[in-house]
């Protein structure tokens, strides 16, 4: 079996669930990389400071940093979901205070879904007079999307499926995919 069969297989179990591949690493890598370079383009002249939503984003981020050829800084934001009723969506966060004034902040998130994160994220950055504020993500879910935020930089729009892999979990496995798979039905 060939290396990329390893590693990225037509189907993986994951716990009690099984996922069909659903774009290739190969397809994943010329996408992310036309990304870096339109975002060197776009922040060329600064030095944009590029914010991480742990864990998911960790994958994409890493891959879109080392496509790019201007200098960025990173921080790391861990977001937790509490959905226990569901509905209220609320998000509390976690991260290192830090200093954003005048500073070009880019949110990274692995997949925006129904949107309470980056809603919560922009709120938090909003009171922290940033130059500009903009969100890259590397999936969207636009069906699922419940916010008017803007979504200025996205490599791919999917239903509302549930997805794993290049960073994304189910129940914290199968990050480790280069591939993305969907759930299988
Ligand atoms: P949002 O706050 O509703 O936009 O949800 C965003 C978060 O939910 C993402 O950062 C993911 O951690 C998680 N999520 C949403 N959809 C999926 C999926 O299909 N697979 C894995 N995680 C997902
Ligand atoms: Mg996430």
């Amino acid at each position: 079996m060939s290396d990329n069969k390893v590693r990225s297989p037509d189907i993986v179990n994951i716990m009690d669930l099984k996922f069909e591949k659903f774009i290739d690493q190969k397809d994943i890598d010329e996408r992310v990389k036309a990304l870096g370079e339109i975002l060197s383009d776009d922040y060329r002249g600064t030095v944009p400071v590029f914010m991480g939503v742990l864990n998911g984003a960790f994958v994409f981020l890493a891959d879109l940093i080392r496509g790019m050829n201007i200098a960025v800084e990173l921080v790391f934001v861990r977001a937790e979901s509490y959905r226990g009723t569901e509905s209220t969506g609320e998000v509390s966060l976690n991260m290192l205070e830090r200093d954003y004034s005048s500073r070009d902040v880019l949110i990274v998130e692995d997949i925006v879904d129904k949107g309470h994160t980056i809603d919560r994220l922009i709120e938090y950055l909003g009171s922290k007079n940033p130059n500009s504020v903009k969100i890259a993500s590397f999936l969207k879910k636009p069906n699922a999307y419940q916010y008017e935020h803007r979504i200025d930089y996205c490599c791919y729009e999917i239903p509302n499926d549930f997805v794993v892999g290049y960073g994304l979990d189910y129940n914290q496995m199968g990050r480790e995919l280069p591939s993305l798979y969907k759930l299988k039905s």
